[in-house]
């Protein structure tokens, strides 16, 4: 089974125990208050998950919508509207057409095809668009790591960054890595 189906089927098996065992934890708050000081207009939640972010930004004015492979991560946000079942790498979504995209919790370490999910991330940004998220630095991970719930065990994909990496997939934009955790970075990319 290739990386993407099995992460989806990960998610679609996990999205019911995510708030049990995800939420809180040690990353959300700092996460969080990296990114508010950068919301800005038009938000596209990237792998929104269980929409814990995008419930943040909605319940502070925004128009944000959010997106993600699993269907059923999508039904446990419980958000009624503004929700797209899709893929980062083919987003079906207009060019130009959001002012800011987020990405949370190291959601941009689980694509298979990062540079694809640039591109995308580039073509529905309008000019001055910025984008927003958070990864795992330098973890030593062999890149799968076993996870077990509900008497079931999953191998899942979670990639880890070097700084040159980050800065390689950004080549042409403006970028800012700040430290959230020893292990745990966010990233600032505008263009
Ligand atoms: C680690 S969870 C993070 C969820 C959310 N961003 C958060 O901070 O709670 C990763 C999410 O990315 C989604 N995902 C993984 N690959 C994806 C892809 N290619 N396109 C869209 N969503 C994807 C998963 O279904 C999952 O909901």
């Amino acid at each position: 089974m290739k990386i993407k189906e099995r992460l989806k089927k990960f998610y679609d098996e996990y999205a019911d125990f995510y708030d049990e065992l995800e939420e809180p934890n040690e990353y959300l708050a700092s996460e969080t208050h990296f990114y508010i000081p950068f919301l800005k207009g038009k938000i596209l939640d990237l792998g929104c998950g269980n929409g814990r972010h995008l419930k943040v930004i909605k319940r502070m004015g925004f128009y944000a919508v959010g997106l993600d492979i699993s269907h059923k991560m999508l039904i446990a946000s419980k958000i009624k509207d503004d929700l797209i079942l899709g893929d980062a790498e083919l987003l079906p979504l207009r060019s130009n057409s959001f002012d800011m995209v987020v990405c949370m919790f190291n959601t941009f370490g689980q694509f298979s095809d990062r540079e694809k999910v640039v591109k995308e991330v580039r073509r529905v940004l309008k000019d001055n668009g910025t984008f927003v998220f958070t990864v795992f630095y330098d973890l030593n991970s062999d890149e799968f790591f076993l996870r077990e719930f509900n008497g079931k065990k999953f191998w899942i994909y979670v990639h880890s960054f070097s700084l040159e990496e980050i800065y390689g997939l950004f080549e042409d934009w403006n970028i800012k890595v700040e430290f959230l955790d020893k292990d745990f970075v966010g990233v600032v990319a505008t263009f």
